[in-house]
């Protein structure tokens, strides 16, 4: 089938899908949730004013949230700040003791960022090339990594995989297909799938949710 007739079905999919929703008495959605990060609307505010197009939804900010909240002086990586959307969600299920790092090589996005976490200790905002910073690493293993960025997803993979603890979570998202894939991705998600789905180290769980949703723990 052709990319433009799989994008229409795509939007019409997801058009009836929406429609049946809304028409239901309940269901969750972006739109129900309540308990949102304080400095979360003045992100969304800066999102729409510098144009940045990519920043996480709100599904999986409240899902890391909940699996940071797991991990008590917890120790965490995120892998691609942007404009700090699902590093704020972090931040909240984060106690004290706890302590995050953050990495984006573009130094407009970890400008604005740093400047909103400036007096949280525990928040680490890095302006780097994530490749480069994985493979110089060389402190305290993670409890959760999320990366959203293609070093520690479709590059540098293993390096990544090497710096979490037994029982640490990888997160990743944003592998459902999208309209706006440019030819040749969706085969390089389904790749990515199929090495994950592979590893003997790590529990895979895939989650037809948010933006498409992998999860993973490492037990050995
Ligand atoms: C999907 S966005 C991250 C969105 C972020 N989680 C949020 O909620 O705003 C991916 C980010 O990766 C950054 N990036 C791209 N290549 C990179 C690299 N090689 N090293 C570090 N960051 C990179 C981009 O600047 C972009 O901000």
């Amino acid at each position: 089938m052709c990319p433009q007739k799989v994008r229409h079905l795509l939007g019409a999919h997801q058009f009836f899908r929406d429609f049946l929703f809304e028409s239901l008495p309940w269901h969750m959605s972006e739109n129900s949730i309540k308990n949102i990060p304080k400095i979360l609307p003045t992100i969304q505010k800066k999102c729409l004013e510098i144009g940045f197009t990519m920043p996480s939804d709100l599904l999986i900010g409240t899902f890391l949230k909940s699996l940071v909240a797991s991990k008590r002086g917890g120790s965490f990586l995120e892998l691609g700040t942007g404009i700090g959307l699902s590093l704020a969600w972090m931040v909240d299920g984060m106690d004290n003791a706890s302590q995050l790092i953050s990495i984006d090589n573009d130094p407009s996005l970890t400008k604005i960022v740093s400047e909103w976490f400036a007096l949280d200790h525990r928040v680490n905002i890095l302006c780097q090339d994530g490749a480069e910073w994985i493979k110089t690493y060389t402190g305290e293993k993670f409890d959760l990594i999320f990366a959203d960025t293609w070093p520690g997803k479709y590059y540098e993979l293993e390096e990544t995989l090497a710096l979490l603890k037994i029982g640490g979570f990888y997160i990743i998202d944003d592998m459902n297909s999208q309209p706006n894939w440019p030819e040749g991705h969706a085969e390089k998600a389904k790749t990515l799938i199929g090495k994950l789905e592979s590893l003997k180290d790590f529990t895979f769980t895939q989650l037809d949710w948010s933006t498409g949703v992998i999860l993973m723990c490492k037990i050995s």
